[in-house]
């Protein structure tokens, strides 16, 4: 007859000394497995008479239930402390300061673009919109530019190579391509599509967009952006015009001290034709409006010229109307003091952040945006 004590402190002493799940496996094995020691025992009550079965069985019995009981408790011991390893070494220190995150920034002549957009929607505008890559017609015949205007000519105006038919598509050099077409649509039989909702006349759009010139300074970029506007109705005369204008650039300015001047000029498709400035201050680097001696020259606009009336197929005895083109990029570095348009579209990381916009801060009250 076995003495089971022996082997019991023995295994005691092993399940104890077993520092991972594998080791005390391995005991586990060893004591209860197919071919362990206790599981011979228990084998072993079979070859017994009763009545040392009797006396035996209890024994071997309670020395299997306190193996299995002791394996357990050391199995959930390991088990507690591998969490516990686990939960140390993974630990967060929530106080610590996140690493800078980059968040993207809206571009502020996209930015110039919604505020404007807002304003002249509150006025009744719809926005009509027109194509890059223009041809010759809606860039310049059709708005009245004589065969031999200087704006035609290479040194001012992106021209693509002519095609075998001869035509010699351009990047539009402004947005007025888009009265033309509004203006056609207009006179257009039932059933044409249409650019914008209400295009019968009275017509009331702005048209913004990219633009294009050969030009490279300080106000100047080869790609610019401008917003048309058109209103054609009966009896529209010059001081709607500078009426509408005013009260934009009050609205977006969000000040009434904006200074403005009209001068006379001449463009193709507007009689009488103007240039209106804005009033600033660019000594100190920065650009300030309401104050200083300089002018930066923001849009062109006047009255729309009998002779695209008459292209467009609208009879200029019923219909008037008055036009304009506002420079955007101008705009947003009056409004928020960006000394060099080339800046604009260096696409310099810092510089973007500097001025650029979050999507998700407050609408601009002038906005109109929410
Ligand atoms: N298209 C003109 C320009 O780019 C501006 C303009 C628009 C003038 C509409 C008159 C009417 O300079």
């Amino acid at each position: 007859m076995t003495d089971l004590i022996p082997l019991e402190t023995d295994l005691a002493a092993q399940i104890a000394a077993a520092g991972d799940l594998a080791a005390l496996e391995a005991v586990r094995v060893s004591a209860l497995g197919k071919t362990g020691a206790i599981s011979a025992l228990l084998k072993s009550l079979g070859g017994m008479s009763p009545d040392e079965r009797r006396e035996q069985g209890p024994l071997i019995n309670g020395l299997r239930d306190r193996a299995t009981a002791l394996i357990a408790d050391r199995r959930a011991a390991l088990d507690a402390a591998a969490l516990e390893a686990q939960l140390a070494a993974e630990a967060v220190d929530l106080t610590l300061p996140a690493p800078p995150r980059r968040r993207g920034a809206v571009h502020p002549t996209m930015q110039v673009m919604d505020e404007m957009v807002a304003i002249f929607a509150e006025m009744g505008f719809s926005v009509a919109e027109g194509p890059d890559i223009e041809d010759d017609f809606h860039n310049f015949t059709g708005l009245n530019f004589p065969p031999k205007h200087p704006a035609r000519e290479m040194h001012d105006t992106f021209f693509f190579n002519e095609r075998e038919d001869g035509e010699r598509k351009l990047l539009r050099t402004h947005t007025s391509p888009i009265q033309v077409r509004v203006m056609q649509r207009a006179n257009a039989p039932t059933g044409a599509p249409q650019f914008a909702a209400g295009q019968e006349p009275p017509i009331r759009i702005i048209g913004p967009g990219r633009t294009y010139r050969c030009d490279s300074d300080r106000t100047h970029t080869p790609m610019f952006h401008q917003m048309e506007g058109l209103v054609i109705n009966r009896a529209i005369h010059m001081g709607h015009l500078k009426w509408t204008l005013d009260t934009f650039c009050r609205r977006f300015f969000e000040t009434d001290a904006v200074v403005t001047r009209f001068r006379p000029h001449h463009f193709p498709f507007t009689e009488p034709s103007a240039e209106m400035d804005v009033q600033c201050d660019r000594s100190g680097g920065a650009i300030k409006i309401g104050e200083g001696s300089d002018w930066l020259e923001i849009l062109g606009g006047g009255m729309v010229h009998p002779n695209i009336l008459r292209t467009c197929g609208l009879d200029p005895d019923e219909w008037q109307g008055f036009a304009f083109g506002l420079g955007i990029d101008r705009l947003g570095m009056l409004k928020y003091g960006m000394p060099d348009l080339r800046d604009v579209f260096a696409a310099d990381v810092r510089w973007l952040q500097h001025y650029g916009f979050s999507a998700f801060s407050a609408p601009n009250p002038a906005s109109g945006l929410s």
